[in-house]
């Protein structure tokens, strides 16, 4: 796929993208649990099948769910399913594989890559051998590096998905920060996802997008999220 873009479904947001995310570059969405991070990863994988790609989703987290993409796809979904190809990598070490592998798994009609959650298994593996941070790190650092170039070089869109706590939150606080910052190292664009105190609204802040002329600094706007998705929010 050349120079195609796979639009998110937010059109505020996807215009801050010159209409989506775009083959060659990684996107990175962060944001705390349950603020529609897998959803918004879902309809770009529905937007990409409906353009006719398929997508790999690796599933590093077991949050994959047929029905959410049900209601994404709504009258599409049998077709839109037969294009999305799901991998579920069991340990850091295997997510390592299946990056390694992607010049073989993404061949000719590949639209997108999707990584939910790329940081999960990393954050588990730190958290089984604490020794081993620093080696983790490094790893962390070499799988994201990879996927960046495998963007450029195989010409698909790369989505990876990071989850983060509130500063509060004990176990956390030494390696997210961490993953963070590798991942928003290596995304060409980043949007933070945030919760709103409305559980049918989310704060979408666009930290970084390729196109640096779409913004001087970061936008911050609100979408509402649903049945169906996430979309631009109304004000009346
Ligand atoms: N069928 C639905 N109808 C309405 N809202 C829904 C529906 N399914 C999910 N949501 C909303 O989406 C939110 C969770 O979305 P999603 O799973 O995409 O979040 P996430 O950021 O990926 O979460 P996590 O960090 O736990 O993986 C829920 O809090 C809920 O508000
Ligand atoms: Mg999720």
């Amino acid at each position: 796929m050349s120079q195609a873009k796979i639009p998110t479904g937010c059109n505020r947001l996807d215009r801050f993208l010159s209409g989506g995310i775009s083959s060659g570059n990684v996107t990175l969405l962060y944001g705390e649990p349950e603020t529609g991070k897998t959803t918004m990863a879902l309809q770009c994988a529905v937007n990409c099948s409906r353009r006719g790609y398929k997508t790999l989703y690796v599933d590093c987290d077991g949050s994959f769910s047929a029905q959410r993409l049900s209601q994404i796809a709504m009258e599409d979904f049998d077709r839109v399913a037969e294009l999305i190809i799901l991998m579920k990598p069991a340990s850091f070490r295997e997510q390592g594989s299946v990056i390694d592998q992607l010049p073989d798994l993404v061949s000719k009609n590949f639209g997108l890559v999707v990584f939910d959650t790329l940081s999960s298994l990393y954050t588990l593996s730190v958290a089984e051998t604490p020794n081993k941070t620093f080696d983790l790190n490094r790893e962390l650092n070499r799988q994201t590096a990879t996927l960046a170039q495998v963007a450029r070089t195989l010409k698909v869109a790369i989505a990876f998905i990071s989850q983060v706590h509130s500063v509060l939150d004990a176990p956390y606080v030494s390696v997210q920060p961490v993953a963070t910052r590798v991942l928003k190292f290596w995304a060409d664009s980043i949007i933070s996802m945030q919760p709103t105190g409305n559980l049918q609204l989310l704060k979408l802040v666009v930290e970084k997008v390729p196109d640096k002329a779409k913004l001087d600094k970061p936008a911050t706007f609100a979408v509402k999220i649903d049945e169906h998705g996430i979309h631009d929010h109304i004000e009346h």
